[in-house]
């Protein structure tokens, strides 16, 4: 090993018991504690100025193919999991933000009345706003609701309000309840567009059953904790229910494991359980748990134009290239 000069300051001519800096070349995350870790710990690179620069450094040199295969016609999926907190937005605003910035055309839909995929998206709401309510209950075209993302060319998002909250309730008297988006993609020249992304609700009421008429595929994702798979069979059979009565086309196609927390056995058992009942259907690219993708949201940003360098957006980057180059595979 070379005896470079911060090799031998740190370990042996200033040894820490006689009043040197307390830096350990053995031991960087105890020196890095010392000098005030927030109490959540670090993403799991080192999270300083520095570091950063150095990640968005490396991201941007990129791996020489900034242009991904386009899909023959345009690909609807649906983020679902009727459990909150498991990173369906984030993975929705993050995967759409990953394939725009590849030279794909993406709309995402905002089908949670909480409206987190348009706030993670800058998109500024008021009382007066159209939004995605405007198409399912009032017959609203999705080309006079989806409005572009800021910073993010190629990306567009029809925005969620409040009175989505009501749709539930509302869609239930009204003809072909369950059809109601799939006929306003039907509606929209969706030549125009390579992807589009839905962000479900955390249930399985109507508007889930509307995504999951309007797409083919379904992408879950699963969080790397213990009560991960509770539900999942209720979520599995809801999507064979509308396949069967609804939408013979639909298909859950992929399963993306998110905030892993590469410390802990627990996630890695999680994600080898969920390898071992989903197979193929399973990304390679896991989303580590990170700071900067939980922080993203907050400047109505995706961390892909927060953070690009940052951990967390390069495993987005890595899942979307794969969701990209990989063919829909029947499940
Ligand atoms: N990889 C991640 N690392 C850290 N925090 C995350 C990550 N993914 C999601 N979060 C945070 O977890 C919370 C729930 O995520 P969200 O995408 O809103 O879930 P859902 O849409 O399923 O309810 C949010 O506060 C989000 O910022
Ligand atoms: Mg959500």
């Amino acid at each position: 090993m070379l005896n470079n000069g911060y090799d031998s300051y740190v370990s042996r001519e200033t040894p820490h018991w006689e009043g040197g800096p307390s830096l350990s070349a053995e031991a960087p995350e105890a020196a890095v504690v010392a000098a005030g870790a927030p109490p959540g710990g670090f993403d799991v690179e080192m999270d300083t100025p520095i570091a950063r620069a150095a990640r968005t450094a490396m991201s941007v040199r990129g791996r020489g193919d900034d242009l991904w295969p386009r899909p023959d016609r345009c690909r609807v999926i649906s983020v679902a999991n009727q459990k909150g907190g498991v990173g369906k937005t984030t993975t929705t605003v993050n995967l759409a933000a990953s394939l725009a910035m590849h030279g794909n055309r993406v709309l995402v839909v905002d089908l949670d009345p909480q409206g987190n995929a348009s706030t993670a998206l800058g998109m500024e709401r008021t009382q007066e706003s159209r939004s995605i309510y405007h198409c399912l209950v009032e017959d609203e075209e999705i080309r006079e609701l989806a409005r572009p993302v800021e910073d993010v060319p190629n990306l567009w998002c029809v925005p969620a309000t409040i009175d989505l909250a009501g749709a539930e309730i509302e869609l239930v008297s009204l003809v072909a309840r369950e059809a109601r988006l799939k006929r306003a993609f039907a509606a929209y020249d969706s030549s125009e567009l390579d992807y589009i992304l839905i962000d479900c609700p955390p249930s399985l009421g109507l508007l889930t059953v509307n995504a999951m008429v309007a797409c083919e595929e379904v992408l879950i994702p699963i969080q790397c904790e213990y009560y991960a798979l509770e539900g999942l069979g209720q979520l599995l059979r809801n999507v064979e229910l509308v396949k069967s009565h609804l939408n013979p086309a639909l298909t859950i196609s992929t399963i993306l494991l998110t905030m892993y927390d590469g410390r802990t056995r627990l996630a890695s058992q999680v994600a080898d359980e969920v390898r071992g009942h989903f197979g193929e259907l399973v990304l390679q690219s896991l989303v580590p748990r990170s700071v900067r993708v939980s922080e993203a949201p907050s400047y109505g940003q995706s961390v892909m134009t927060y953070d690009p360098g940052s951990t967390g957006a390069v495993a987005y980057m890595e899942a979307a290239r794969e969701i990209a180059f990989r063919a829909k595979t029947a499940a």
